[in-house]
């Protein structure tokens, strides 16, 4: 997960042809404005292959998985299998079988506090997070601790939105965690962390690692195993595949000696009036009818992003954001939440002087600029950042330059017109 020598950004024919492959691009919104989606943080669209899969899929083949000995099943079957292939290779895991399909990220950290937690942690146990985690990697770590009795610490951020090794490798000396559960690029301030060199400390100190990576491989090359994290989770909707659907990677040894967590139909071998064996991996994590249509889309959404070129995406959101960044902080009133772009993805969080985060989305949207406005699930980061809410424009390939100028003209027309009189709601 470094972030080496960035590729020529994407060129102006390339971006055409990119938001024509995605039919949602160009709808106007209410105010009659051209759509600019500036929300990929929370949610990423999805390319007419993608769509088109969902479609044939239920057209053409869908049945239950593992389940029937006939043409559909079998066909639904190979392909879902098929599927964790695709996404095995796309993280480059050793193999298939450390990739679970879940419900999506929360579920997929959920899953490990309830199965490896619950198995390995007790009284006076001490997780490690940051405090830029969201809440999907706070709080399955806070009801883990209330049925174990563990602690949790936090690390602190820097005034630069960022957090030293220094502080990482006191908190590892000094409070010997169990776990340290990381984000590998935060979802408000966009800073990515050096998580693999993080992971390296964690190991040497003894700690098991997650890395919540649900805003990094919609964006960057992702290879699992130079990460040397033990366990990686990541969401599909967040890139360009469909909702209801998340990754949980783990290392196969690890995984092997974790209990079920899920129980029923797909995640046993054998079942007695007595009790249960679990099947092995991975269905031991997949009880119950996954998410077949999902993964098989899954796949394709991430065929599509390899088509274009993760080290290509990275540069041109990387452009954006710099674009953005660059003129928002040069704004009287305007304080952007987050590092300096070298030192982030392509996101981009900001407060104006008394407006409201949330009439600053309003007003985007009369202009049809669709951003982010609130806690964005982070109220613990929000809280030691003395803010309340937050608006964050997130960009995805897809996004142009055009769209950022957009941005920009919005918020110095907004500065000019809220600000001074100040419709103060809230923070
Ligand atoms: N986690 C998503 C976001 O940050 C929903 O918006």
């Amino acid at each position: 997960m470094s972030q080496t020598q960035a590729p020529p950004p994407v060129q102006e024919k390339d971006l055409a042809s990119y938001r024509r492959d995605f039919p949602i691009l160009e709808r106007v919104v209410r105010s009659g404005a051209p759509l600019a989606y500036l929300d990929n943080a929370a949610s990423t669209q999805h390319p007419r292959v993608v769509i088109d899969a969902i479609e044939e899929c239920y057209q053409n083949y869908y049945a239950n998985v593992h389940r029937g000995i006939h043409t559909l099943s079998e066909e639904s079957s190979e392909r879902y299998e098929a599927a964790r292939r695709t996404i095995a290779r796309f993280i480059n895991a050793v193999s298939p079988q450390e990739v679970i399909f879940t419900a999506g990220a929360t579920a997929s950290i959920n899953t490990v506090a309830r199965s490896w937690g619950d198995a390995n942690l007790s009284r006076g146990d001490v997780i490690l997070l940051t405090i830029a985690e969201h809440h999907a990697n706070i709080v399955p770590w806070q009801q883990l601790a209330s049925r174990v009795g563990c602690r949790i610490v936090f690390a602190p951020l820097t005034e630069h939105y960022t957090i030293s090794d220094e502080v990482i490798r006191q908190h590892l000396e000094n409070d010997r965690p169990r776990l340290f559960a990381v984000t590998a690029a935060s979802n408000v301030l966009g800073t990515v962390f050096p998580v693999a060199r993080w992971c390296k400390m964690a190991r040497d100190a003894g700690a098991t690692t997650l890395v919540d990576a649900a805003q990094f491989v919609p964006h960057h090359r992702t290879d699992v195993q130079s990460l040397g994290a033990d366990f990686v989770i990541f969401s599909g909707h967040k890139m360009c595949g469909p909702n209801g659907i998340g990754v949980l990677w783990g290392r196969q040894q690890l995984l092997e000696a974790m209990p079920p967590f899920l129980g029923g139909g797909g995640m046993i071998s054998k079942v007695t009036t007595e009790g249960f064996e679990p099947a092995g991996l991975p269905d031991k994590f997949e009880a119950g009818t996954p998410p077949i249509v999902e993964a098989i889309a899954l796949a394709v959404a991430a065929d599509y992003l390899e088509s274009i070129g993760l080290d290509r995406i990275q540069a041109h959101e990387r452009e954006l954001c710099r674009l953005a960044d660059t003129e928002l902080r040069a704004m009287e009133g305007v304080r952007v939440i987050g590092p300096t772009p070298d030192l982030k993805c392509g996101i981009v969080s900001f407060h104006i002087t008394g407006v409201h985060a949330h009439d600053v989305a309003q007003q985007l949207d009369t202009r049809g600029i669709a951003v982010r406005a609130g806690h964005h699930c982070t109220m613990p980061l929000h809280r030691a950042l003395g803010l309340s809410a937050s608006a964050r424009a997130s960009f995805y390939f897809y996004n142009t330059r055009e769209e950022v100028t957009r941005l920009i003209e919005a918020v110095k027309e907004l500065r000019t017109r809220f600000a001074p009189t100040g419709r103060r709601r809230r923070s």
